[in-house]
């Protein structure tokens, strides 16, 4: 075949279509191109308008179409558009008479794979025809490499969720087996690091607007006593009254807490309250005597919690108060030991709640309590003392006494 015969110059046969519509108004024309067309070996199908063209493209699987750009009162722009609406892969050759090249461009732009000047060459109509087919070829794997892409893409992102849920479950899960470690360490105080996580995230609730603060001060509170792990049983388990040096070794753990969380990037903020969570509101805390609001937030929100559970607990020295006078006990410390402000949030608060709190404290997930939301969250209040440089910025030391 012609075909086979010009495939030495015209590239592999397999590049070229195998079945071609002519489209053009005027007989003459299709009957040329048609007979060329067929002495290269590619049978082809006539039409002499778009709407023919359409009917027949409805019917007929093409390999592609050489199109007239003008047919009387139709154009080759008009039935380029339609083809690339319904048959968006069908390479498509625009013919012209006009020979100029901003016809061809125009139509390139309009979405022609190649464009051929009349009278017909037919080894210029074989190359056309195949570097259509090509540039169609290339198109399609084009678009299936961004499919692939997208595929991958989205498939990674499903792994990388994955993995940031486990991530985010095993963190959570450290978390819980810390704080149950320091309570288990320091026997009589069982249950209390629970215990002061809901207080301290209630009362956070009953003063208010802190709901982006809740998870930081959950993790604080829940890891407030890490540093405890490092003091010796003798300090940490003696049953009679500290010396004052065992009690400054004890005052320590603040510092060690601090030191163990600081560098941890999503406990950072909730090291600060653990290094905070014994100063005091009139200064007489420790590590750095900071007062008032020179104490981050949510350490005096923690300081009412840790108190009170501290007073409704049984100890090996005593029993535990009644709420009632527990509560009257905070309410006398307020301006000395507490946020006055926040000793009016705790007060709000029934006894009957902070019962059902305690009580419901052992059945609560800590995972659930300090997991569930974002885990970049505004930072808490950072707070420093010359006995501690920070790794974040100094903002308050205005407080200390
Ligand atoms: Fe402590």
């Amino acid at each position: 075949m012609l075909m086979r015969a010009r495939s030495a110059n015209h590239g592999s046969p397999d590049s070229a279509p195998a079945h071609v519509l002519i489209v053009d108004d005027e007989p003459a024309v299709r009957k040329v191109l048609a007979t060329l067309l067929s002495q290269a070996g590619i049978s082809s199908s006539v039409a002499a308008n778009p709407q023919e063209a359409l009917a027949l493209l409805e019917k007929t699987a093409f390999e592609a179409v050489i199109s007239d750009l003008r047919m009387g009162p139709d154009s080759g722009f008009e039935l380029l558009q339609e083809v690339r609406k319904r048959f968006p892969n069908l390479p498509f050759v625009m013919a012209t008479g006009v020979d100029d090249v901003r016809v061809g461009v125009q139509a390139m732009k309009a979405g022609a794979d190649d464009y051929l000047l009349k009278p017909f060459d037919i080894d210029v109509v074989l190359a056309s025809l195949q570097r259509a087919r090509e540039r169609k070829q290339l198109e399609s794997e084009l678009e299936n490499y961004r499919l692939h892409l997208e595929q991958m893409v989205s498939l990674r992102t499903r792994e990388l969720q994955a993995a940031l849920a486990e991530l985010e479950h095993s963190h959570s899960a450290t978390l819980e087996a810390l704080g149950s470690a320091i309570d288990l360490r320091d026997g009589p105080t069982a249950g209390h690091s629970k215990r002061v996580l809901l207080y301290s995230l209630k009362i956070a609730q009953e003063v208010g607007g802190l709901e982006d603060q809740l998870r930081t001060l959950g993790m604080g509170a829940w890891l407030h006593d890490i540093g405890k792990l490092a003091i010796p049983d003798s300090i940490l388990l003696k049953p009679g009254a500290l010396t004052r040096a065992e009690r400054q070794k004890m005052e320590r753990h603040v510092e060690i807490g601090y030191d163990l969380v600081k560098s941890i990037p999503f406990l950072t903020d909730a090291a600060e309250i653990i290094l905070a969570h014994h100063e005091r509101y009139n200064g007489s805390g420790y590590p750095c005597g900071l007062r008032g609001e020179g104490i981050p937030l949510e350490a005096r929100i923690f300081a009412i919690a840790d108190s009170f559970d501290a007073m409704t607990s049984d100890r090996p020295y005593r029993s535990a108060f009644p709420m009632k006078t527990a509560r009257s006990i905070i309410d006398v410390g307020r301006g000395e030991l507490f946020d006055p402000q926040i000793v009016d949030a705790f007060l709000a608060v029934g006894e009957d709640t902070w019962t059902m709190i305690g009580e419901d404290s052992q059945r609560a997930s800590v995972q659930k309590l300090v997991s569930g939301n974002d885990s970049r969250l505004p930072p808490a209040g950072i707070v420093t003392c010359p006995a501690h440089p920070p790794n974040t910025p100094l903002s308050s030391r205005q407080g200390r006494a």
